[in-house]
């Protein structure tokens, strides 16, 4: 049989959702009130520094989680997810792992690299590994590393967008992978996370979605920014990371530069990738993925998912009188 999520999370979850890794933008605040909100929150390790400010911080969501569970026992109390890079060249990786041995987070996600050893250590003590990938080459290779989930990151992404259609890349990996899958691009709304789920995904990751929450790191002008945005403002680059990712043009307007004369950056390093040169292109020129066009406010992350379930529960119903209409007998 197919494995998906495990049955003790479905308690914990309002909406299979997991809020996005996203570098200066998710936090611990963030985090934390996605999981009280019943959605899994997570961060990427690097914008917790220097190392000391990790510890801390996934020390406090463990202990702020746990009172909040003894506090509320009926409440659904999602568990927090962190991403790492796990590439060999990555400055921090021995030290990130320790950490994950010492708070033991249920979930982590793995991107730039292989999950093998990370996967070793979490399934020691009884957590998950999702790794996240965006061609069929790494969604083969991880899938023989022993992880429990691929992150599908299909195009139109927000960050590091990858170039398959979501609904074929689930099919395609769904030939070789019977674990979970969670899909990733695009998904700003109820209805997205449950066409996630027809398409054959686990979980729906949503990145772009929760920039504009009160509680994430984001800057105000970004905020705004993402409000008055549309698809259109969205231009696929490489210019700044050396890979491609999706950003807002108003931004790289603002910051002095011609949407039409990017040049590729030639250099790719994974430890600058999150590092400062890294930092102040991410600092000053925003990205955002193509679901811009459903955000419309700025407003807390509690208000976007209960948003978000109104949203889901009214997709289900429209599914459901549509599936009633077609098994309908013809009556003569
Ligand atoms: C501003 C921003 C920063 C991101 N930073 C990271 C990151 O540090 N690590 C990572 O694995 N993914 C990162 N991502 C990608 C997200 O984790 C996720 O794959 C993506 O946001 C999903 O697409 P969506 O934004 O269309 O929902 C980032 C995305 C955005 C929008």
């Amino acid at each position: 049989m197919r494995k998906s999520i495990p049955e003790n999370w479905w308690n914990q979850l309002k909406l299979p959702v997991i809020s996005a890794p996203m570098f200066l933008v998710s936090g611990p605040e963030l985090v934390k009130n996605c999981c009280l909100n019943g959605v899994i929150g997570s961060f990427p390790a690097p914008n917790a520094r220097p190392i000391e400010v990790l510890d801390q911080w996934m020390g406090q969501l463990n202990e702020e989680l746990e009172a909040a569970r003894t506090a509320e026992p009926e409440r659904k109390i999602a568990p927090w997810a962190m991403n790492m890079v796990v590439h060999s060249t990555y400055s921090r990786l021995q030290d990130e792992l320790e950490l994950i041995k010492k708070h033991k987070p249920q979930l982590v996600i793995t991107s730039l690299g292989s999950p093998k050893h990370v996967v070793e250590i979490v399934h020691e003590y009884g957590g998950l590994v999702f790794s996240d990938v965006s061609d069929l080459k790494f969604a083969r290779k991880a899938a023989e590393t022993g992880v429990d989930g691929l992150i599908l990151v299909s195009s139109g992404a927000g960050g590091h967008a990858g170039q398959i259609n979501s609904f074929a890349f689930v099919d395609m990996v769904r030939t070789f992978w019977d674990g979970i899958i969670v899909l990733a691009g695009a998904i700003s709304t109820g209805k997205g996370i449950l066409a996630a789920q027809a398409a054959g995904a686990d979980l729906a990751y949503m990145g772009t979605r929760f920039i504009v929450a009160t509680e994430s790191m984001a800057h105000d002008e970004y905020r705004e920014m993402l409000v008055n945005s549309t698809q259109e403002d969205i231009i696929l680059t490489d210019a700044f990371s050396g890979v491609r990712a999706n950003m807002l043009i108003p931004s790289i307007v603002k910051a002095g530069l011609d949407p039409a004369q990017l040049v590729k950056k030639e250099k790719v390093d994974f430890d600058t990738m999150h590092g400062k040169s890294e930092a102040k292109a991410w600092r000053d020129i925003w990205s955002a993925g193509h679901g811009v066009g459903a955000i419309d406010k700025i407003e807390s992350t509690a208000d976007i998912i209960k948003r978000l379930e109104v949203e889901y529960q009214e997709a289900l119903e429209k599914v459901n009188q549509s599936s009633a209409k077609l098994r309908r007998l013809k009556v003569k």
